[in-house]
């Protein structure tokens, strides 16, 4: 049985002070809650006060993005080894808002993808077809082919461990959701693409999320679907009775 995980994407939101209140909103209104992953992906200058504030309870820590080399002249950026010093476990890449403004290719989300699994970082691989993309109908070979580029020379062992978001670009931070049965259809075809490169173990213990929308009003029935194993959230996670309710969508 997959657990299912429920992770916020913070984006470039919450200073550190408002890091710190909103983690100490949300620590005592998910604290009984062992049935699923919770993780919070802040901004990272404010994983260190996260970390600090995290510490004993059942919320996981997750970066939003870091470079493959573990030090050097990239001006700006974030090495592996800073995430891990600091006690992030996940890190999100490949996020559209990556690829879109920040020039991210299949290439380098590959090469982030193997360098975090090289540093013990679980990734969280981020895949999805924008509007143009779903109207000229190329969806499921988009998606497949972002799955394939991304996951290259990634150990069938290690890609069962890791999490893919399926986050359809024309549903994030519009308000708009892909239907639970498109959401759980397109999160099929990147199931089977993970099978074909991976094996069927892999495939069944890969956990794969939604991303776009994702709220208290929509959670039961996305993750009803039997494909669907945990959400990427966006404004949902940036209030902790919303993020809360959505961690504990079984309850
Ligand atoms: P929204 O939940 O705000 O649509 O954002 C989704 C997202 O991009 C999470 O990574």
């Amino acid at each position: 049985m997959r657990k299912p995980i429920i992770a916020g994407n913070w984006k470039m939101n919450k200073t550190p002070s408002e890091a710190k209140e909103l983690i100490e909103a949300l620590k005592p209104l998910v604290a009984d809650n062992n049935e699923v992953t919770a993780v919070v992906c802040p901004t990272a200058a404010s994983l260190l006060i996260a970390k600090r504030y995290l510490e004993g309870s059942n919320i996981h820590l997750g970066a939003q993005n870091m470079h493959w080399e573990e030090s050097g002249a990239f001006t700006g950026e974030v090495s592996p080894v800073m995430l891990k010093e600091i006690g992030v476990e996940y890190v999100i890449l490949g996020h559209s808002e990556r690829r879109q403004y920040f020039a991210e290719t299949d290439e380098t989300v590959n090469k982030k993808v193997l360098s975090a699994i090289a540093h013990d970082l679980i990734p969280i691989m981020c895949v999805g077809e924008t509007l143009e993309e779903r109207e000229a109908g190329v969806t499921d070979t988009l998606v497949a082919g972002q799955v394939k580029a991304g996951l290259k020379d990634v150990a069938a062992a290690d890609i069962a461990k890791l999490v893919i978001a399926y986050e359809p670009v024309w549903a994030i931070g519009t308000g708009k959701t892909a239907t639970d049965e498109e959401a759980n259809r397109v999160i099929g075809i990147i199931r089977k693409t993970v099978e074909e490169i991976a094996g069927t173990e892999a495939a069944e213990a890969v956990r794969i999320q939604y991303g776009g929308s994702m709220k208290p009003a929509n959670v039961k029935g996305l993750m009803a679907q039997p494909e669907i194993d945990g959400g990427l959230i966006g404004g949902a996670a940036l209030k902790a009775e919303d993020f809360s309710a959505l961690i504990n969508y079984q309850k």
